[in-house]
């Protein structure tokens, strides 16, 4: 991959919300597995792309809490396809300094992926260019519950103060904690929602949603999303003078 160019313009983390893989497989009357394979090209297109426009951090939801729920089957397809994915990806993604971290409730994840996963994160822990965050079975209630939860057990053992608990205390405990906050969220499959993925982390995020299924979601597509983000005025609650002209 060529190196990345900086310019105040991109944004520093970039999530996405993978929807409509079903969908374009019911179009080609194929199997829903079908389309979460063709899932996979576009991840690759777009880990690629964001490192080489500077993205500091890129997160993709790829499993969430409530997946659970879908059809043993479809679960189990899934499941097989990220050991997959990080059986034939890692190499290149560690070699192109890449670093791979999971968020989400791994413990209920099966040993095999687990250990997959572990061992990723591992092997990348030191590289620098760009993180790639992969949500798996990540809801973001379940993220604010597992942070509440933490806090609580902390202050009951007297480590931390109830007077210390404000906004940038609650988010250190966040799956999040210690990468730059979200800027911009994309969504393709044509859905307007958040499907609880980052509840807390979308609070100044802009949010740019594309009828594209995901697994056509291209490099053009990547560029209408970064194009909308440079034409944001962020203005974090203060007024237009305030922040001045946007710098694109
Ligand atoms: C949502 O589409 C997609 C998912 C639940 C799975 C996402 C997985 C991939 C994109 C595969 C590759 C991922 C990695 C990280 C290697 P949907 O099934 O809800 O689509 P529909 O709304 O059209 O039914």
């Amino acid at each position: 991959m060529p190196e990345r160019t900086n310019s105040s313009a991109v944004p520093r983390h970039v999530a996405i919300i993978m929807d409509g893989n079903g969908r374009w497989a019911r179009q080609r009357a194929l199997p829903r597995q079908a389309g979460h394979r063709a899932g996979v090209k576009p991840v690759r297109r777009v880990v690629e792309s964001c490192a080489e426009r500077g993205v500091e951090v890129l997160t993709l939801f790829a499993f969430s809490s409530e997946n659970w729920q879908r059809p043993a089957e479809e679960v189990r397809g899934l499941m097989s396809l990220f050991v997959d994915a990080l059986d034939r990806e890692v190499e290149e993604l560690d070699s192109n300094g890449i670093r791979l971290k999971f968020i989400g409730d791994l413990t209920s994840l099966n040993p095999v992926l687990l250990e997959r996963i572990r061992a990723a994160e591992l092997k990348t822990l030191q590289n620098t260019r760009m993180t790639l965050v992969i949500a798996v079975a990540y809801g973001g209630r379940w993220d604010l519950a597992q942070a509440a939860k933490r806090m609580a057990a902390e202050v009951t053992e007297g480590k931390l103060k109830l007077d210390d608990i404000n906004s940038e205390c609650l988010a250190s405990y966040l799956a999040l904690a210690d990468l730059p906050d979200l800027d911009l969220l994309i969504r393709s499959g044509g859905e307007q929602r958040v499907s609880n993925f980052l509840l807390w982390e979308i609070a100044y995020a802009e949010l740019f949603f594309t009828d594209v299924l995901w697994p056509d979601f291209d490099a053009n597509e990547l560029t209408r999303a970064f194009d909308f983000f440079c034409g944001r005025e962020r203005r974090f609650g203060q007024t237009s003078d305030q922040v001045g002209a946007a710098t694109c």
